[in-house]
């Protein structure tokens, strides 16, 4: 968005500030930011004695930049902050999770049984040799014991690293080397867009590379045939119903790692996000509650997120379970078998409070008003965005057709790095502009610099920045420790780059502005533009790739190839060649990185040194008149891309 819309948008902004009766009932008072403000510490402290400790931290915060310590010395163990102490509390019979197959089976999984299926499971990891600190991969569909195997890990004190099921076998494998994982957790498969699709063949073949894996732990869920390799290949049914259902969770120190998820950055190789103990489940209990406004004994949530990204961790697992809520968790996709799955649902289950996403906004509103007005949405009473900048566009559609008018709207900003919720209005007391992620949460504190690190004050665009730890940070990359300094912490000295533009507007609202460096924002996906060209460039068809993200007006950005073929290929009946591509992609990588588009081009624009001006061919992918491009190496050659292109575009 160019600064000069940008401008507009938000002088005409509606304000909506909070209703008298939403705020006399918020979880969030007026006075928590002037509280935190006061004494950030003590704040974080007063959050974190939510939580269950078996031994009390001795200090809030140790900060060697950029290196964190939260509540040093504080024992807990996150399972039974998540299940224990609520069935212990007389709330076992709660419901943790109201689970809806995409063939329409259900389960109503009560906090009671949760635990006693979490202890089964923990004894399996346990006979099966899994100890504290080794890593287990889970590779599952959207299904109850995808949290069933992250909570048992973390009961244990083992590392989960949950790699998405959409993503491919090379890309699991490459996550496993990474993380030197131990045991796989998957299942035969799902069931997605009226069918049953299968995740362990990619497994089988994930573990055709090097790896010191010992087992493969399989969910039976679609019944589908499977192939078996009975040295490692166990079903979960045959060791975990066979358990006892008594285990006693050991404390673990607060700083104890609790997972790994991997993340797209600027280079071809993910980055493995690693995140603790005591402030991660601080922050992401705290966030749940005061942004969601949750209210425990009464409301239905339901976060659409996978629990293959950071927010099925967060706002799936951890923060709710914490606060004991009920969840809705569905399997599916949201047209399966109609468009309305969603709104169904929400009907179905009450559900009061609604987390999603803005490319699914969009397409909602694509779809039509009918299929949310077909129900009643009245349960609603609170609404959440997440992924991506959501435009006021869809941000007033949201209110209006999904939210009737009443629900406050929360747009939350964070990533897999912050571990939790930083940048959102917090309901009850921010007054909201639509398509702003407003402030700060208390205890966070964010600034707008410009490249020489200064506040750039109210009206003015530049980087977003955070400048204090919070509990929830990273605490590394896994194994990649300069990279982790590089790639956070060397632009603005001992302030964490984000890598996210951003623009205070006259009042001082924060405007996300989409990544400033080579990463895509796709549907909510984070796709780096250097791992897309690598997975081009190991097809023998091409020489060269580069790759941009280009506005799209449904999943916020597409993927737009240029590629260059090797000499001696003919460019000739091309579609087919291009389609080769696009599937070579998604087989490399996963379907979410299937470019939308691949130009076959004769040559790409560098500068002298070499270096791809991405700038120009996004100029080209958007249609737009090429900018200033003085600075190439031959300045001929936008010219030759725009007249001499090839397009392969394709809709699905
Ligand atoms: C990147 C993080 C946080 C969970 C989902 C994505 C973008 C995220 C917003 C928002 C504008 C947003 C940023 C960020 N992003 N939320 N509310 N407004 N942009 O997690 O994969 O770690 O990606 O998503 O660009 O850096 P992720």
């Amino acid at each position: 968005m160019s600064n000069e819309s940008l401008e507009n948008l938000s002088h005409e902004a509606r304000t909506f500030a909070p209703s008298k009766e939403f705020a006399a009932a918020a979880n969030a008072k007026a006075d928590i930011y002037e509280i935190a403000q006061r004494d950030r510490l003590g704040f974080w402290e007063e959050q974190a004695r939510a939580l269950t400790w078996d031994k009390p931290w001795s200090k809030v915060l140790e900060w060697n930049s950029p290196y964190a310590k939260w509540f040093i010395g504080g024992k807990l163990n996150a399972s039974v902050n998540c299940l224990d102490r609520h069935v212990a509390a007389g709330i076992g019979d709660r419901v943790a999770f109201h689970f809806e197959g995409e063939p329409g089976d259900t389960r109503t999984i009560t906090y009671a049984q949760l635990l006693s299926e979490v202890k089964k499971s923990a004894n399996a990891l346990i006979e099966l040799g899994i100890k504290a600190e080794d890593r287990v991969a889970i590779y599952m569909p959207m299904i109850p014991e995808a949290a069933i195997a992250i909570l048992a890990c973390a009961r244990i004190g083992a590392m989960h690293s949950v790699v998405f099921g959409g993503f491919s076998a090379e890309a699991l494998l490459s996550r496993i080397q990474d993380a030197d994982a131990t045991l796989v957790i998957t299942a035969d498969g799902g069931f997605r867009k009226g069918g049953a699709f299968a995740l362990k063949p990619a497994v089988d073949e994930a573990l055709k590379g090097k790896h010191n894996v010992k087992n493969v732990l399989v969910v039976k869920r679609t019944g589908q045939e499977t192939a078996w390799n009975s040295e490692l290949d166990i079903w979960w049914h045959d060791i975990v119903d066979r358990q006892s259902a008594e285990h006693v969770a050991e404390s673990f120190d607060s700083e104890h790692p609790l997972f790994i998820l991997y993340t797209s950055g600027t280079t071809a190789k993910p980055k493995g996000i690693f995140h603790t103990t005591g402030g991660y489940l601080t922050q992401a209990a705290f966030t749940h509650k005061a942004v969601f406004d949750l209210k425990a004994e009464s409301d239905v949530y339901w976060c659409t997120a996978d629990i293959g990204w950071i927010t099925g961790h967060s706002y799936v697992v951890y923060g709710p379970l914490i606060n004991g809520a009920t969840q809705v968790m569905y399997e599916g996709t949201p047209d399966t078998p109609h468009k309305g799955r969603i709104f169904e649902l929400v009907e179905k289950y009450g559900v009061t409070i609604l987390y999603t996403a803005p490319t699914l906004i969009r397409t909602w509103m694509k779809w039509g008003d009918e299929f949310p007005k077909a129900h009643n949405l009245k349960s609603l009473r609170l609404l959440g965005s997440v992924g991506e900048p959501i435009n006021p566009e869809a941000w007033m559609w949201y209110r209006d057709v999904i939210g009737g008018n009443r629900c406050p709207i929360v747009d939350t900003w964070w990533q897999t790095e912050t571990g939790a919720i930083m940048i959102s209005p917090l309901p009850g007391v921010t007054a909201t502009k639509p398509g702003s992620a407003m402030r700060p949460l208390p205890g966070i504190s964010a600034k707008v610099v410009d490249d020489k690190a200064q506040e750039v004050g109210n009206g003015h665009g530049g980087f977003l920045i955070l400048d204090e730890p919070w509990p929830s940070m990273l605490r590394g990359i896994w194994g990649e420790d300069e990279r982790y300094k590089s790639t956070y912490w060397s632009r603005f000295e001992n302030k964490y780059f984000a890598g996210d533009g951003a623009k205070l507007d006259t009042d001082g609202a924060i405007w996300l502005l989409g990544r400033v460096d080579d990463v895509m924002n796709v549907s909510g996906h984070r796709i780096s533009t250097t791992e897309v060209e690598s997975a081009l460039v190991s097809h023998e068809a091409v020489a060269e790739a580069a790759v941009v993200g280009a506005a799209d007006a449904m999943t916020g950005q597409g993927i737009v190839a240029f590629v260059i073929l090797r000499g001696g290929i003919p460019n000739v009946g091309g579609d087919e060649l291009i389609q080769q591509l696009r599937n070579h992609v998604s087989k490399e990588i996963g379907p979410i990185a299937k470019p939308r588009q691949i130009m076959v081009v004769a040559e790409l624009p560098k500068t002298r040194s070499g270096k791809i001006m991405r700038r120009l061919l996004k100029d080209v992918a958007e249609n737009r008149a090429v900018g200033d491009s003085t600075t190439l190496a031959d300045p001929n050659v936008m010219k030759l891309i725009k007249e001499g292109l090839s397009t392969g575009k394709d809709e699905d």
